[in-house]
């Protein structure tokens, strides 16, 4: 017989790391490929065996950045966080926890495979990751459907939420600059 799962984390993503005009479309499709579709189909067959049993949890990495508007990877991680919140509801009543994690800036691979240029990013603004993972299955444990890691980022998320959105628009559009242009969007 095999193990029942108890607890599925929906990790796997990457930085997309260029515009989305001048970008490599296959890479936009790429993307929702990991961090959308694998999220929903995984959700899917691990939710209906846990509330067969009655029993377990799904995580769902997503990021702070599916707060603000920062090109594609935040309408992906957006989707994300919403779908969790949704799925949260629906599993709420067989008892099953669902909980989306909204890291910010983590140090582990991501921004080095995405090519991401982070040297201008203030030490204090870096989460660790093993904190995070701390936290995160804490607020999971306690049934928190939506799970923001340090104090500086639970305050951009509680400001991005009552600012208005076209403040929040800008601010994420200046950021949003420290991406380095992708090298098709380059002059000969
Ligand atoms: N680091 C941050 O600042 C940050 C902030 C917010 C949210 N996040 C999210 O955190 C999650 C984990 O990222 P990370 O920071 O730990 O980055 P990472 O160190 O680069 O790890 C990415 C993980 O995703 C897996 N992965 C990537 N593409 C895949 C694919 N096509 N198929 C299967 N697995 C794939 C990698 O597997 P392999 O090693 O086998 O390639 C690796 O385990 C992602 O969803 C990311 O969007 C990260």
């Amino acid at each position: 017989m095999r193990a029942p799962i108890d607890l599925l984390v929906n990790n796997a993503g990457f930085g997309i790391g260029q515009g989305f005009v001048g970008g490599d479309l296959g890479e936009e499709e790429r993307a929702l490929a990991v961090m959308c579709r694998a999220v929903l189909v995984l959700s899917h067959a691990a939710g209906r065996a846990m509330r067969a049993r009655g029993q377990g949890g799904i995580i769902n990495v997503s990021s702070v950045a599916g707060f603000v508007q920062m090109g594609t990877y935040s309408a992906i991680k957006a989707w994300v966080t919403t779908f969790t919140e949704g799925l949260s509801t629906e599993l709420r009543a067989d008892g099953l926890r669902v909980t989306a994690l909204c890291p910010g800036f983590t140090h582990t691979d991501f921004h080095r495979r995405a090519e991401l240029d982070m040297a201008k990013l203030p030490e204090a603004l870096w989460l660790d990751a093993d904190d995070l993972v701390r936290t995160c299955l804490r607020d999971h444990a306690r049934g928190r459907v939506i799970s923001v890691p340090g104090v500086a980022y639970q305050a951009v998320t509680a400001a991005v939420h009552v600012l208005p959105r076209g403040v929040v628009r800008r601010v994420s559009g200046s950021l949003a600059s420290v991406r380095r242009p992708p090298a098709i969007d380059r002059p000969e």
